[in-house]
Formats: structure tokens, sequence, C-alpha cells
């Protein structure tokens, strides 16, 4: 059997430092908001291009405490992909506002920036990019609109680290770049984790606060805050992992170019633009028969996965948040497919999934 994911087998390639490491944090002594976070803040910032970059606790936190730190009016309105994993959208209203929801382009899975005109309205106040499966989203475009509108612009990063467009990474276009570094993500910690990088000093100042009860000194307290820290441990792990970082990358690349060019051209395969650098956190193709072409893989021997089942607006807990119907949304939740692409797989486990791909029997082909 393939597995979609074996984060072991992942991580046991840096077994020796990783150990090495942990044992330093256990011995110091201390195990929150240290040198270790410090040290990470400052090489994370540094990989990323930004000024500053705050440890939370974990990506919906960094959304969260970003959005809030936009000091916008209670209620007001941020666009959000209508595709994009919950968390965004449960920042947005974590931070007291309202999501409206953007559809995507189809092939990239990302917000469509021709469609901002039509939903924005003098309540708007920001826009909340999601970087989906390490792919960027148009950031020229939704830029110039955001600067044109004076609307801030949050950048939802939990699945880009390393993501380029014309060059610059995914987290430095908007006022804040959110990261999450769950244990799947391209960057993935050994617990809950998370980051925001930021260029702007005042944002970064209340994110310090903010993460820590809202007090920068101790038991002086400026802001109403949250327990969101990032500990030493995890800190320290995420510092000897940033360093292979663009090896684990280029690997995912290389395992991509061999799906590229070896599915079968009835595969939607996901698109490609000149001045993008695709992390590939997830590889999604799209199929109109998606649950039996998954069933027969699995039959097969090859684990896949489903980003997302179930669209946001379709959630319970969405109900009378989410409203209006998103036709792209559902199409691309009803097609999506997620095939393996992790650390942990060779060329040679690609190369015997285009293979399984090539006997597909005929009536799981169709497309459309
Ligand atoms: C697009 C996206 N946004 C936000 C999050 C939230 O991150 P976390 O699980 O660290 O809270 C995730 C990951 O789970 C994600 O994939």
């Amino acid at each position: 059997m393939l597995e979609y994911e074996s984060l072991a087998q992942s991580n046991l390639a840096f077994m020796a430092e990783l150990e090495e490491v942990a044992a330093r944090v256990i011995r110091s002594g201390w195990y929150v908001l240290g040198k270790e976070v410090a040290a990470f803040e400052d090489e994370f910032a540094r990989y990323i291009g930004a000024k500053h970059c705050i440890g939370v606790g974990n990506g919906l936190d960094a959304l969260t405490l970003s959005i809030q730190a936009l000091d916008m009016p209670a209620g007001s309105e941020v666009l959000v992909a209508s595709n994009t994993y919950i968390a965004t959208i449960l920042a947005i209203v974590r931070a007291g506002h309202r999501p409206v929801l953007v559809e995507p382009e189809s092939e990239t899975f990302n917000m469509d920036p021709g469609r901002l005109p039509a939903v924005l309205t003098p309540a708007t106040r920001a826009i909340c990019v999601t970087h989906l499966f390490g792919k960027t989203c148009r950031m020229d475009d939704i830029s110039s609109f955001a600067r044109q509108h004076g609307l801030g612009v949050v950048e939802d990063c939990a699945q880009s680290h390393g993501a380029k467009l014309d060059g610059r990474m995914t987290g430095t276009f908007g006022d804040a770049g959110c990261f999450s570094f769950y244990p799947t993500k391209n960057l993935g910690a050994f617990g809950d984790a998370g980051a925001v990088v930021t260029d702007d000093d005042r944002i970064a100042d209340r994110l310090r606060h903010t993460r820590n009860y809202g007090s920068a000194k101790k038991y002086v307290n400026e802001y109403i805050g949250v327990n969101s820290r990032l500990d030493e441990l995890q800190a320290a792990l995420l510092r000897v992992k940033l360093r292979h970082l663009d090896e684990m990358t280029s690997h995912k690349r290389a395992l991509a170019g061999i799906y590229f060019s070896n599915l079968p051209e009835w595969v939607s395969l996901p698109g490609r633009r000149d001045d993008e650098f695709d992390v590939f956190h997830i590889f999604a193709v799209r199929h109109r028969e998606r649950d039996a072409l998954r069933a027969w893989l699995l039959e097969q021997g090859v684990k896949t996965e489903v980003h997302y089942p179930i669209p946001p607006h379709r959630q319970k807990a969405m109900a009378g948040i989410l409203e209006g119907s998103y036709p792209i949304a559902d199409q691309l939740h009803e097609t999506e497919l997620s095939l393996p692409i992790s650390v942990g797989h060779s060329p040679e486990d690609i190369q015997r999934v285009c293979e399984i791909f090539r006997r597909v029997p005929d009536a799981l082909r169709r497309t459309g």
C-alpha cells in the first residue's frame, strides 16, 4: 500500500539533528518564548524576506490576531475565497468581522481577482487571500485592487511556505503573512505552531502583545490578548527543518514534475504559470468521477485524500454566516483529488502511481 503521507518517514531523515536540539531545550529549563523562539523568528523572517516574524501557537491564531491587528470597525466585510480551508473563515469570524466569499479560478484553486469588484461594498475593509495547495494567488491584481480601495490584505500562507510569485515569497505581499506549522505542512512542527511575518512595526508590536495575554512586559497588560505562544521545543525543531526546507521543496517539485509528464491526458492537472514557484503542498487534480476513481486507486494500493469534501458555505457551523450559492466551490469540492506527494515518497513511488493511472478502466476516464 502506498500511503498518502508518512510523517514519521519524512522526519526520520533529520533524526540526529532533531534529537540533539530537543535534548538541548529540555536541559535548558526554559520552555516557552525564549532564545529558540527568538532565533527561529529571526531566521524565518530572513527566509521569507520580511522585517518581523512573531511566533504564535498555530495558524488559526496567526490569522485571527493579524486580522484583529488591522483595527477595522467591528462587523467589517472581509473578502475571502469560497473554497479556502475553514480556518481562514473562522479567523475572520473570531476577529469580529463578516466573511464575504469570492469564487476561485478552477485551474488554480485560488481567488479570482476578476470577481472582486462585484463583491465590494462600503463595508469592505480587507481581503484575506489563501495561497491554497502551495500555489500563489494573483497578488499583482489583488494588491492593486486593495490599494485602489484602501483595503487591508492578510495572506493565509499555511500551505505556501517558500512559494514565490515573480521571485517574491508569499507572506510579503500583504500587511501580514500567516503561517501554520501543523505537522503535515511543508514546514511542519511536532505539534501545533504558527507565525506571522510583517514589515509593519505597529502590527508586529501588537502581535507580540496579543499572543501573550496582551502583555509584552511581565504583568503589564496593554491589550485584551490570548495565550498563543510558540514553545521552545517547536521553535528549535522548526529551526532544524527550516534549514532543509529548500531541499524538501525541491524534492516535492521533482515529484510534481513526474506527475506532469506521466499522468494520462484525461486527468485535469493543476494549472501552471511561468511567474509562479509552486511548492506543491498538495498535488490536486480534478476528475468528474472523483469518488469512483479514488475507490479504484485504493483497490490498487494507492491512498489519496480529498481537500476538502464539504465547502465552507455548506458547513453547519456557517449557517447564518455564509449565504448564497457558490457553484465553482461546489464543483471543486466534488472533483478535487489529492495525490501522494511528500518528502517521504520517492520518484519510483510517483512513477508507480502514474503507471496505475494508465490502467484506469475506460468507464472511469470520462472527463468534463
Ligand atoms: C489554508 C489554511 N489556513 C489555516 C490553517 C490553520 O492552521 P492551524 O491548523 O495551524 O491552526 C490551515 C491548516 O490547518 C490551512 O490549511
